[in-house]
């Protein structure tokens, strides 16, 4: 790390460029890949893929994993196993990355956007239940949108930025409803919510390992449940749905989204040192949340005490008049600093992609995406990279 020295201009060409998030690789990735490709197992079939389905499930506390090529995939599939039809409704966190409502659309079915809550962020229980109570007949052991007159068959809580939903209230409503629960766990590997896994607390849950995850395997994902049926088509969903694979039968549209072995081998490599990412992610969290305490016009997210977050992302609220300037302005600010910080995601509700018909104001998720920032947050970013960023913020204000 270079210190700014008298000539600013000089100082500024030579500052590193500090990035949001990057993976980590500092364990048996190299000698896991050797072994692939030494023996030849470099597809997706070997014996990483089932290691690293194991080590996944027991991250997660079910009982099966399958291993998928990327996130969206795991919940493309784990939507069709959990009995998503096509012209059904699913609820879904707005304020998430686009993903699981891609996935939504991709079984054709409709994402319903609920709202955030503002102390953790998430996906707000009230929310689901005032929507449920407001809009929708119960009929006949259906559940139904009253404005469409379609089912509503499924909730898809996302855990973002490594804080878990609070999903008592979630699966209380579920059950309630019969509305199954695939989880989005892709931000929260290692986090709990009162003691457990997210991924464990529905019917099925979904991980990404994709670059900036808190482990990655370059481009991976995982389906976990505890059902045994559910984890056999979803292997067999994953693999082209073969019947007999000697004859090339198959039963049903299948996909090829298993994982490969190459990549299963990084992955089992990364979660070797999961543990000690999460240990890592949790002292950056704590530098930060000190290092900026007391600044005019910054908030944090708070942790609820009922959750063990990983703080794989460590995101900040602005508030303009107090702070001097806007997120965005500030963004731009670090940037010329070499800092790279990006605001959350647009919510679903408002995605031009996605918006549809539905004319909706989800407040929460809109205000805390004018102010949101996510500050670097790598697992290897040093005390005095993060002091770059601390001195950075601080002195952009008033
Ligand atoms: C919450 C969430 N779900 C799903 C995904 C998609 O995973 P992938 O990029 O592996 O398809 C991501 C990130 O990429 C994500 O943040």
């Amino acid at each position: 790390m270079k210190t700014i020295d008298a000539d600013p201009k000089i100082a500024q060409a030579e500052l590193q460029f500090l990035p949001l998030c990057v993976p980590e690789i500092r364990g048996n990735e190299w000698e896991y890949v050797k072994e692939c490709l030494d023996t030849g197992w470099v597809s997706s079939v070997g014996s990483y893929v089932e290691r690293f389905e194991s080590m996944v499930a027991a991250q997660a506390g079910t009982k099966y994993a399958v291993a998928t090529v990327n996130g969206t995939s795991a919940l493309h599939i784990a939507l069709l196993v959990a009995g998503v039809q096509p012209g059904d409704e699913v609820l879904v966190s707005t304020l998430t990355f686009i993903a699981p409502v891609n996935a939504i659309r991709y079984a054709g079915a409709w994402p319903v956007f609920i709202d955030a809550e503002p102390e953790h962020w998430q996906i707000d229980p009230a929310r689901v239940s005032e929507f449920i109570e407001r809009d929708c007949d119960w009929i006949n052991g259906v559940l139904r949108n009253r404005h469409t007159g379609r089912r509503i068959s499924a909730i898809v809580p996302v855990h973002i930025l490594g804080h878990p939903v609070d999903m008592d209230p979630i699966l209380a409503v579920a059950r309630k409803y019969d509305l199954k629960v695939i989880e989005d766990s892709t931000e929260a590997l290692g986090s709990t919510y009162r003691g457990k896994s997210p991924g464990s607390l529905g019917d099925i849950g979904c991980f990404s390992f994709n670059g900036n995850k808190i482990i990655t395997t370059g481009g991976g994902g995982m389906i976990v449940t505890n059902r045994e049926d559910w984890a056999k088509k979803a292997k067999y969903l994953t693999t082209q749905a073969k019947d007999d694979p000697i004859e090339y039968v198959h039963g049903e549209i299948g996909y090829n989204y298993r994982l490969v072995n190459v990549l299963a081998a990084i992955g089992c490599a990364q979660m070797e040192q999961l543990e000690s990412y999460v240990a890592k992610k949790r002292k950056i969290a704590d530098r930060y949340a000190h290092g900026l305490a007391g600044v005019a016009g910054i908030e944090f997210m708070k942790t609820a005490d009922w959750a063990e977050s990983t703080y794989w992302m460590y995101s900040i609220l602005i508030n303009p008049e107090p702070y001097g300037m806007n997120s965005r302005r500030l963004l731009k600010h670090l940037d010329s600093l070499k800092i790279q910080t990006r605001p959350l995601w647009q919510p679903g509700h408002l995605s031009p992609a996605h918006a549809q018909d539905q004319h909706i104001s989800l407040p929460v998720a809109e205000d805390l995406v004018k102010r949101g920032l996510s500050l670097p947050c790598s697992v290897g970013l040093t005390e005095a990279e993060q002091d770059r960023v601390i001195d950075g913020i601080c002195g952009a204000g008033h």
